[in-house]
């Protein structure tokens, strides 16, 4: 869906683009009450940069990547357009190969928003995210925004429609709890606008979903410790298992061997 399906799942951030300008907005806030101001700010999963352009509008330099070319190529156009392209990069890469292909930069703040982690398995996500910690200066802040969370009990035999400008999305989620994985069929259905709907894509999706303890513990074991929890980033509302977001700020501390 990400790569093959570009263009549906493009669709989707475009018309989710105002989403992305609120929870910049609360990361800014966040980032500023915990004492950066500026600084370089690295974003994992960025998609088409619906964050890390008006993060970077706020005054950060952000530097985002993600696996999808098509994603990626539509960052670097959106910022040229809001005229950021100095303040905002993009590039194609996979974050279990990050530390590699940006050894020797430091940041001062990494962020990953959405369901982002979890498409593997919890030692990737462990080592994904050890190796953003290498990337981090000592105490730099880490912020994960709006990720599901398994403590949310609506998850299963849960089936939620969704409009995405044309476009219709069915989602039917099943929550497996041995694995603790959330499977999902989306089906996506565009509107020609006159009550005719064609299917455009079937699509299984499965992700690992973790309680906020679990996600700590990863994080404590890749260095990261954490300092607050939330729900939903963009009311800074308290973590609240009813809401599907978790939010959390941590740093950068020393991995334990
Ligand atoms: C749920 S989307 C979130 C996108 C973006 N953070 C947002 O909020 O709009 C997850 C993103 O992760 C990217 N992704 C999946 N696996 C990846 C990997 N191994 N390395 C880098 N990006 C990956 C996908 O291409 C997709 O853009």
């Amino acid at each position: 869906m990400f790569i093959d399906r570009a263009d549906l799942y493009l669709e989707i951030m475009n018309s989710n683009w105002s989403e992305g300008e609120q929870i910049a907005r609360s990361i800014a806030e966040l980032l500023r009450d915990n004492g950066l101001d500026s600084g370089k700010v690295l974003e994992a999963f960025c998609g088409n940069g619906r964050v890390a352009i008006p993060l970077a509008l706020q005054g950060y330099e952000v530097l985002g990547f993600d696996i999808s070319l098509p994603f990626i190529q539509d960052a670097r156009h959106k910022a040229e357009k809001y005229r950021v392209s100095d303040r905002a990069k993009f590039m194609v890469s996979d974050a279990r190969e990050i530390d590699i292909l940006l050894k020797g930069e430091s940041f001062d703040a990494v962020m990953i928003v959405s369901t982002s982690l979890g498409y593997y398995d919890s030692m990737t996500d462990e080592v994904i995210l050890r190796k953003l910690r290498s990337l981090a200066k000592d105490g730099a802040i880490l912020i994960i925004a709006n990720t599901f969370h398994r403590e949310t009990p609506s998850w299963n035999c849960n089936r939620v429609f969704q409009r995405y400008g044309p476009l219709v999305l069915m989602e039917e989620m099943r929550f497996d709890p041995l694995w603790s994985k959330l499977l999902s069929k989306w089906t996506l259905l565009r509107d020609d606008g006159e009550g005719n709907l064609t299917k455009e894509l079937e699509v299984l999706t499965e992700i690992r979903i973790y309680t906020s303890t679990e996600l700590a513990e990863i994080l404590r074991r890749a260095g990261w410790g954490v300092d607050s929890i939330y729900g939903d980033i963009r009311r800074r509302e308290k973590f609240s298992p009813p809401c599907p977001y978790l939010s959390l700020l941590a740093r950068a501390i020393q991995a334990p061997d």
